[in-house]
């Protein structure tokens, strides 16, 4: 079912509301474990000065029983600003706790609630994507923390468990009468995981039915997906994760073209290259080059997938435990690219 609606008005596009606090752009980062953290969010937050960023998942439990507040996760950089600090957890008082925690050393603009991580080792421990299965619990945990913290809190969840339990209509009536400000719909269900098939139209059919803001999420790749999502079913945002990988630039420049009405700005290898190196460099100097390199192969390949000929250097970009090799192999990627 396809829901047509009147396309965005001005109000919709400046931005969005979440409880007291203003957004000025509709495009978000979604929070992604072992991506977004800070040193990656600093890159996309100097494209994206207004957007919703969003920190990696954070476990209550692992906050609130190993007493260090002081963790890599939690860092936040000068200009992480606007961002929500995504927390999972199930116990109440350990959920409350570690929000407390984050809302007094973090300052975070919002406490995000995951609950559509499908990870066994998360859901297994009755968080994520499980409390979807228990409405009455994810209740008590989203007004509970509602009622604690002064910051607004959202949720991110799913379609549901599985095809048999597609329940994201009730959970998401559900939060917003916990007095949750904003959610934001995964449009797979936990069974799913990561395969292609997003139900778009879960999106429709749940904007009409809240009045809180209501993010999309889910295979938004393109300027063309966003402008899709906010005119066919009037969404308030559109949160992305896997585009951005290996593009920082993405979301500033996403919030930009939907401003301006432009076309999307094409960025070359020649632009791209320096931008990852900066990355790389950063993030060495975060956690020190031995650590840091190793950190990097994951992202480094993201920066040059889909140029000429960079695939042959895949398996080299992996492999690289240097600031200096990460160097050279770009500038042979650049080569053989021209
Ligand atoms: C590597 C990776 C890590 C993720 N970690 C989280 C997380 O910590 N919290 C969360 O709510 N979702 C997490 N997700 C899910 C994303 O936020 C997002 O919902 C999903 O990737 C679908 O959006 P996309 O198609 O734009 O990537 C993760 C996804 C990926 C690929």
């Amino acid at each position: 079912m396809t829901t047509l609606l009147e396309p965005p008005n001005q109000t919709q596009l400046a931005g969005l509301t979440i409880g007291k606090v203003h957004i000025n752009s509709q495009v978000l980062l979604a929070p992604m474990a072992g991506v977004t953290d800070v040193v990656f969010r600093g890159l996309v937050r100097e494209y994206a000065p207004q957007s919703l960023i969003c920190t990696e998942m954070i476990s209550s439990n692992g906050m609130v029983f190993s007493k260090r507040n002081d963790a890599r996760i939690l860092d936040k950089g000068t200009s992480d600003h606007p961002i929500a600090y995504q927390l999972a957890g199930h116990h109440e008082d350990v959920l409350l706790e570690a929000a407390e925690v984050i809302v007094s050393h973090r300052q975070p603009d919002m406490i995000d609630v995951n609950m559509g991580c499908p990870v066994k080792k998360i859901t297994g421990n009755f968080e994520g994507c499980a409390l979807m299965k228990s409405p009455d619990v994810a209740y008590k945990l989203l007004s509970a923390l509602v009622k604690s913290v002064d910051v607004p809190v959202t949720v991110k969840f799913r379609l549901g468990w599985d095809n048999a339990n597609k329940n994201y209509l009730e959970f998401g009536q559900m939060a917003e009468s916990a007095g949750v400000s904003m959610v934001t719909l995964h449009a797979r269900t936990r069974a799913q995981g990561y395969a292609p098939g997003c139900d778009w139209d879960a999106f429709g059919v749940l904007k009409q039915a809240l009045t809180i803001p209501v993010v999309a999420n889910g295979d938004v790749t393109s300027l063309e997906d966003a402008r899709h999502l906010i005119a066919t079913y009037g969404v308030d945002g559109v949160m992305m994760g896997r585009a951005v990988q290996g593009r920082p630039w993405l979301i500033g420049d996403m919030d930009a073209a939907l401003k301006s009405g432009q076309p999307l700005k094409e960025r070359s290898l020649a632009e791209i290259i320096p931008i990852c190196l900066d990355h790389a460099r950063r993030h060495c100097e975060y956690v020190g080059e031995a650590h840091g390199i190793k950190e990097m192969r994951k992202h480094l390949p993201w920066y040059v997938k889909g140029f000429r000929g960079a695939s042959e250097f895949r398996a080299r970009l992996t492999q690289v435990s240097t600031l200096l090799e990460v160097e050279a192999c770009l500038n042979d990627i650049l080569k053989a690219g021209q």
